[in-house]
């Protein structure tokens, strides 16, 4: 080797896929340039390399493989313990003005940030492979759908990124065709071989205690170093379908939501669609795979995470649901809670952290009634029922293709979406917040969006069970300044008029003084769903109370349900001294957002103190 070939990197073979379309093809040179990769390989998607990269995946020991009786075709995954979860911290929006980032966001001069990227990126694939992933987020070809190329280090995303969005030659034909594209680095931020030729044996879960998740609004582009966890590393879930393209939607008028979609159809066979924007491990997945207990109701899924929505030709509003499977909380899914997706995870599954039992299989908290008497833990321990400790981390995961979920709806892939007559806003709320209440009118069902406050589980890194505001469900995942976000709702509203979704606040969480669940959710709460469709076809009434409209006595569906009295009173108290303490902070928190906070917000908080004041 010659003392130049020392310095400049040789180019890296190329294998898989050609690329002819000539952008991608210099994107990916330059990036495999900047972050010298021993070699390029451009994933079709088929069986057989998923199955060859999940065989190198079990060799390097990132995946164990279950056992094949009891869990077919799956495997499990365990990450470092410090890379468990996304890092809101380390996560960035490099808007050119920091104001069009807005106060919610973690916000990095764009110039500044793309040096330190350029930095970090150097030479961090030396060693590895740079897998090149066309992936469609949406049915491929799909009016509502999108394109994008993730470049990783880490097969285990490519395996991700296989299950979670249609990946491969048919996305990749979409760019050959012309369509616009995402693009997106990631690297686990953890080279074999350093710039002096040294090499370092790998480990199963390279990772990078220096993490760095950004995108960079105007020019829609997303860069992810030194995690290989969830969100963190699978760029097409929250970097792309939600930060970037909520930018995309308020750009050309549609909207990227943090929601589930269902399908609901009622005892005399009329089907509604319904979305809800709850926040992480809040009960999305649970909501979306729903078991009515009352007779008559059949839930269907359309999607449990993301929701890209537009206005259709006549005028209603369209969703689909932007990927191809579900990244599923694993702790408390059980045959009790979620029998949907027990049935969905008996073959063909990826868990991450959750725990191993002896027979090969896998457990966490909440899938059976009885406690293994011996697991080995999510980090590799021995673990048993006295250990102190949960098997599973609270943040432990499947992933799976939605079809394998037994309610999977026929038209989950309509390509032009489905049209939604309901949309639901909720939370964890031990307190205060109501049951089910009915907005007023769009507007009002805005404010409730945006003043959605939740106990923060662990999806995120940070205090589980603080409370924290998170409009919308959207505070980890607004590409933008989130009052323009809800200036952009506010349009929105204008445009579908009264072909516009009824919008309402629900709250599953709500807790008596010994801190037990008023509420026993789940299934039961296809009575809440019921109660809201009748508001819709206007066959019930409603009560106006200060936060909102509530069921009249009678009309919630509680047959065959034991709540007390004095629960259901209390599952839909209003108590105007707490609530008038929550607009206090609603104030103040809107307060930071300065004249960028639509007025119709303000507004919305006085009209909502007036009522108070009156009860
Ligand atoms: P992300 O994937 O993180 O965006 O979250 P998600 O909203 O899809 O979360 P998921 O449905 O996996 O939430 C799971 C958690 O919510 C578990 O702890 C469930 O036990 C809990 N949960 C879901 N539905 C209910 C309910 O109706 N009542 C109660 N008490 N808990 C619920
Ligand atoms: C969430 O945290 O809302 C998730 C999981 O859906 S992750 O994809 O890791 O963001
Ligand atoms: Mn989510």
């Amino acid at each position: 080797m010659t003392t130049t070939e020392a310095v400049t990197h040789h180019a890296a073979p190329f294998s898989g896929l050609t690329i002819t379309d000539p952008d991608l093809f210099s994107w990916v040179q330059t990036v495999a340039a900047l972050t010298e990769p021993d070699n390029v390989y451009v994933c079709d998607g088929s069986q057989a390399e998923y199955d060859r990269l999940a065989a190198g995946l079990v060799a390097a020991g990132t995946f164990i493989k279950l056992d094949e009786a009891l869990r077919p075709g799956s495997y499990l995954a365990r990450s470092e313990p410090s890379d468990v979860a996304r890092v809101e911290s380390r996560t960035f929006i490099c808007s050119e003005k920091e104001a069009d980032a807005g106060p919610t966001n973690n916000w990095s001069e764009p110039t500044a940030m793309r040096a330190t990227l350029n930095g970090v990126f150097a030479g961090s694939m030396r060693g590895r492979t740079m897998y090149v992933v066309p992936f469609s987020m949406g049915p491929v070809g799909g009016p509502i759908s999108r394109v994008g190329v993730e470049l990783t280090d880490s097969p285990y995303v490519v395996a991700s990124m296989r299950i979670m969005t249609r990946m491969g030659a048919d996305a990749l034909a979409q760019i050959e065709q012309g369509a616009d594209w995402v693009p997106a680095v990631h690297s686990v931020g953890y080279p074999l071989r350093d710039a002096d030729g040294a090499t370092r044996e790998d480990v199963a879960w390279p990772c990078n205690d220096e993490k760095y998740i950004v995108h960079f609004p105007e020019s829609r582009e997303i860069w992810s170093y030194g995690s290989g966890y969830g969100g963190n590393a699978l760029l097409g879930k929250k970097c792309y379908a939600l930060r970037i393209a909520s930018v995309l939607g308020r750009d050309e008028g549609w909207m990227a939501e943090h929601m589930l979609i269902l399908k609901i159809t009622g005892p005399d066979a009329r089907v509604y669609h319904l979305a809800a924007a709850f926040p992480s491990a809040c009960g999305k997945t649970n909501l979306a795979m729903l078991r009515p207990t009352i007779p008559g109701w059949k839930v269907e899924t359309i999607g449990d995470d993301i929701a890209w929505m537009r206005p259709g030709p006549d005028g209603r509003l369209y969703a689909i649901n932007p990927e191809a499977g579900f990244f599923g909380v694993a702790p408390g899914t059980g045959e009790s809670t979620n029998p949907t997706a027990i049935a969905a995870l008996g073959h063909d599954v990826v868990f991450t952290n959750v725990a191993l039992t002896d027979d090969g299989d896998v457990w966490w908290e909440g899938l059976t009634d009885d406690v293994p008497e011996h697991l080995v833990d999510w980090q590799g321990n021995d673990w048993t029922p006295d250990s102190g400790r949960p098997a599973a981390h609270p943040n432990s995961r499947f992933t799976v293709r939605a079809d394998q979920a037994p309610s999977i709806a026929p038209e989950w892939e309509a390509l032009g979406g489905v049209p939604i007559d309901v949309i639901l806003f909720g939370g964890r709320r031990a307190s205060n917040v109501p049951l089910v209440a009915e907005s007023y009118d769009w507007e009002h069902g805005v404010f409730i969006g945006a003043t959605v406050s939740s106990e923060q589980t662990a999806a995120a890194e940070g205090a589980v069970g603080a409370l924290r505001r998170d409009p919308f469900a959207m505070l980890p995942f607004c590409g933008y300044n989130m009052a323009d976000y809800w200036g952009h709702w506010l349009k929105m509203g204008e445009r579908l008029g009264d072909k516009a979704p009824r919008i309402f606040q629900v709250n599953w969480f709500r807790k008596n003084a010994d801190g037990k669940f008023l509420w026993p959710g789940f299934g039961e709460n296809a009575r809440v769903l019921e109660w809201a469709l009748r508001r819709v076809n206007g066959e019930v009434g409603a009560a106006d109370a200060a936060t909102g409209r509530l069921p009249l006595p009678g009309d919630l569906n509680l047959d065959g349900l034991d709540v007390t009295e004095e629960d259901l009173a209390e599952l839909f108290a209003i108590d105007p001294a707490s609530w008038t303490a929550e607009a206090e902070l609603t104030e103040e928190y809107f307060g930071q957002f300065g004249h960028r906070l639509p007025d119709a917000m303000t507004d919305q908080l006085a009209r909502l103190r007036e009522r108070l004041a009156q009860a």
